[in-house]
C-alpha cells in the first residue's frame, strides 16, 4: 500500500481513537431525572424532554433569589425538569395590589427577569379570584362604580407591565394570565366581593380589559375538579360557549387537576376530552396527588406510591394523547418537594414528584411514562 492511500486510514484511526479518550467521554450526573430512562442510552433526559409542550411548576421570587445550597438544588432542577414557572403566590392581587391605584409588581418582575434569563415561560395567575384580595379591597367604603374601577385599572395597568419583557425572539416572556380563578362553585355560580360589587359577568369585563391591554396574551379560565365534578364541568363548558359565541377574549381553560391516588378516575379522560372539544388551549395548570387523602397511612408505603404513580401517568397519558397540539399549553406541576406542598399536611401526606431531598419519586416515573404516551 503506498503512502497516499494510508493517510485517509490514519485520519480514521486518528479520530476513533480521539473520541474513545476518556477526555472526551461526556459524564453527565443525572439530577432530578428518571431513575431509569428508557431507550436512550446513558443519555440523561428530564421531565421537559419527554413532552412535546411545556412542563411547568410553581416558584416564589425570594426562592429564586435565595442562595442556600438547598435553593442551589431547586434552581438546577428547575432548569433540568421545566420550561415553564407559575408564581405560586407572588402575582395574586393581594401581593401585587397593597392600595388603591398602587401596585407593586417587584416580585412578578424578579420571576420574570429570572425566566428570561434561564429561556422558561411564565404564565400569569391569577388576575382576579375571590380567594387573595387585598384587605383593603374587601372592607372598600366606595361606590360599586368605584370599586369597579379599581379592579379595571389593576387588571389593565398589570397585564400591559408584564406584556412588556420580551424574549429573545421578541416574544413576551409572560404567554399566559389566569384572567379569573374558580368563578363557580360546584354547579353555581360564587357570590364573591366581584359578583356584589361588579355583577354576575364581572368575568366578561375582566377578558376583555386584559384584553385591551394585551392583544397577543393568552387568557385563561381556571377551575378546580373540572375532571371529578361533571356538574361543574357542564357550567364551566357551557360558560366558555357562551363567552366564545359573545366574543368575550377567552383563549383557553385551565384545568387545576388537584387529585388524590384514588379520585378522580374514569373522569380524567372525559373530562379532559371534553374541555379539548372547546377547541381552545387546554392547560393542566396545577397538577398534585394526594397519597394519604384519608389519612390511613403513616408512611408513603410502596403499594401507596404505585397507586400515586399511576395517577399522575394517567393524567399526563390522557393530556398528551388527547388533546390536540395545537391546544396544548403545558402540565405545570404544583410544588417541587413534597414538603412543599399546600397538601403536606404535616408530613402526612407525599402529593408531589420529588421527595424532601429532592430525589424522584415513583410518581416523576410515573408521570414520565405517561408523557410518553404508555399507559
Ligand atoms: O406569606 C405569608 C407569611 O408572611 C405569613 O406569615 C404566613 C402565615 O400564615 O402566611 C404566608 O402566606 C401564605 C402563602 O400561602 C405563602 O406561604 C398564606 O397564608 C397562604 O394562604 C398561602 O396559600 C396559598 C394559597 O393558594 C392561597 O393563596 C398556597 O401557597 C398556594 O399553593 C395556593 O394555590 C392555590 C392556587 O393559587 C389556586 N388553586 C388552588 C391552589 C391551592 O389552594
Amino acid at each position: 500500500m503506498k503512502f497516499k492511500q494510508i493517510i485517509p486510514l490514519l485520519i480514521l484511526v486518528m479520530l476513533l481513537t480521539a473520541c474513545s479518550d476518556d477526555e472526551n467521554v461526556v459524564t453527565r450526573i443525572i439530577v432530578g431525572g428518571p431513575t431509569n430512562p428508557e431507550g436512550n442510552g446513558s443519555d440523561p433526559e428530564f421531565l421537559k424532554d419527554f413532552a412535546n409542550f411545556k412542563i411547568g411548576n410553581i416558584v416564589s421570587a425570594t426562592k429564586l433569589a435565595s442562595s442556600s445550597a438547598g435553593n442551589a438544588k431547586f434552581r438546577e432542577v428547575l432548569g433540568n425538569d421545566y420550561n415553564s414557572i407559575t408564581a405560586e403566590n407572588d402575582m395574586k392581587m393581594a401581593n401585587m395590589f397593597p392600595s388603591p391605584d398602587t401596585y407593586d409588581w417587584s416580585d412578578g418582575d424578579a420571576i420574570v427577569a429570572y425566566a428570561k434569563e434561564n429561556n422558561l415561560r411564565v404564565h400569569g395567575h391569577a388576575l382576579v379570584w375571590h380567594s387573595s384580595i387585598p384587605g383593603w379591597l374587601s372592607s372598600f367604603q366606595g361606590t360599586d362604580a368605584e370599586f369597579e374601577a379599581q379592579i379595571q385599572g389593576y387588571v389593565k395597568a398589570t397585564v400591559a407591565h408584564f406584556a412588556l419583557e420580551k424574549d429573545a425572539e421578541g416574544n413576551s416572556v409572560v404567554t399566559g394570565w389566569d384572567a379569573v380563578n374558580e368563578y363557580f362553585d360546584g354547579g353555581a355560580i360564587r357570590s364573591s366581593l366581584f359578583t356584589q360589587r361588579i355583577g354576575e359577568d364581572y368575568i366578561n369585563k375582566i377578558f376583555t380589559w386584559a384584553r385591551e391591554a394585551d392583544s397577543d396574551v393568552k387568557l385563561f379560565y381556571n377551575d378546580f375538579n373540572v375532571a371529578g365534578e361533571p356538574v361543574k364541568r357542564a357550567k364551566i363548558i357551557a360558560l366558555v360557549n357562551d363567552m366564545i359565541s359573545n366574543n368575550i377574549p377567552i383563549d383557553g381553560v385551565g384545568m387545576q387537576m388537584h387529585f388524590n391516588y384514588d379520585w378522580p378516575t374514569s373522569d380524567i379522560p372525559l373530562a379532559i376530552q371534553q374541555i379539548s372539544d372547546l377547541g381552545l388551549l387546554v392547560h393542566a395548570s396545577e397538577l398534585d396527588v394526594r397519597a394519604n387523602p384519608n389519612s390511613d397511612i403513616t408512611n408513603l408505603t410502596q403499594e401507596r406510591a404505585a397507586q400515586q404513580a399511576t395517577q399522575y401517568q394517567n393524567t399526563a397519558y390522557y393530556y398528551t394523547t388527547t388533546v390536540p397540539a395545537n391546544q396544548q399549553y403545558g402540565i405545570t406541576i404544583w410544588g417541587f418537594r413534597d414538603q412543599d406542598s399546600w397538601r403536606f399536611n404535616n408530613g402526612n401526606d407525599w402529593p408531589l414528584l420529588y421527595d424532601n431531598d429532592f430525589n424522584t419519586k415513583a410518581s416523576y416515573n410515573g408521570f414520565v411514562e405517561g408523557l410518553k404516551g404508555n399507559i
